[in-house]
């Protein structure tokens, strides 16, 4: 990507980050999702907390936990909370019907819990991520690793060519001590079918699916913010 065009998503990056830190009110409890997106909307909470505004967040990963604890978050475990008021997050494709692609981070299992628990699960994004079906970005799985080889199998047998996710010659291992396999379905015709299908598998944590789950897309065009 030339710099331009990445300052440019940068941009928009922002811009829908600010849209969403908007949304959140005092005494909300806030779910915080990960990724470069979604820096920015922690930055601003950050800011918008120490200028009073009152809310405790969960993360969904580590370094988030971090960013939030080292900006003056007050940070709630994920673990035992039974709701969350609003959650901020970002994607890595989103349909018109905001079914969407998470996981590029490796955050997904975390991520898919604080969509879950969410009242309000809001996802912020540039317009690069606007897909008319899911699938040319992989579907990351995670998966339990005495599970490796089943689930790679099973994912197979579905049609999804998988990869075992390394970062150089270093296998990535998530915050839960667990691998990816990105799974290359081709564009995916019925997502809600082969979430449901991936759902079966056993060893399988997570997927990167994320049907019916999602309440508001907030994407960034240009100048425009579309919500
Ligand atoms: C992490 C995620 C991220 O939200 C997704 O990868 C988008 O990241 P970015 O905002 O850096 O483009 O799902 O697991």
């Amino acid at each position: 990507m030339a710099t331009t065009d990445k300052t440019q998503q940068d941009a928009e990056k922002l811009a829908a980050a600010l849209a969403a830190v908007k949304f959140v009110k005092d005494g909300d409890v806030v779910g915080l999702g990960t990724g470069s997106t979604t820096t920015f909307a922690i930055k601003e909470l950050g800011k918008r907390v120490k200028e009073g505004l009152k809310i405790k967040a969960a993360a969904s990963s580590i370094r988030t936990e971090e960013l939030a604890k080292s900006l003056g978050i007050e940070m709630l475990d994920l673990g035992r909370l039974s709701k969350i008021d609003i959650s901020i997050d970002g994607a890595d494709e989103f349909t018109e019907s905001l079914d969407l692609i998470k996981g590029g981070g490796g955050a997904l299992f975390r991520e898919k819990i604080i969509a879950s628990l969410s009242q309000n699960a809001i996802i912020i994004t540039d317009a690069s991520k606007k897909v008319k079906k899911l699938g040319a970005f992989t579907v990351p799985v995670e998966v339990i690793p005495l599970a490796y080889q089943y689930v790679f199998d099973q994912i197979n047998k579905l049609g999804g060519k998988g990869i075992l996710r390394s970062i150089g010659d270093k296998t990535f291992i998530t915050d839960n001590g667990n691998l990816i396999i990105d799974a290359d379905f081709g564009l995916i015709d019925d997502p809600a079918k082969l979430s449901s299908d991936l759902n079966q598998i056993n060893g399988l944590l997570a997927h990167g699916l994320f049907i019916n789950i999602t309440s508001k897309v907030i994407m960034s065009e240009g100048a425009d913010i579309i919500i």
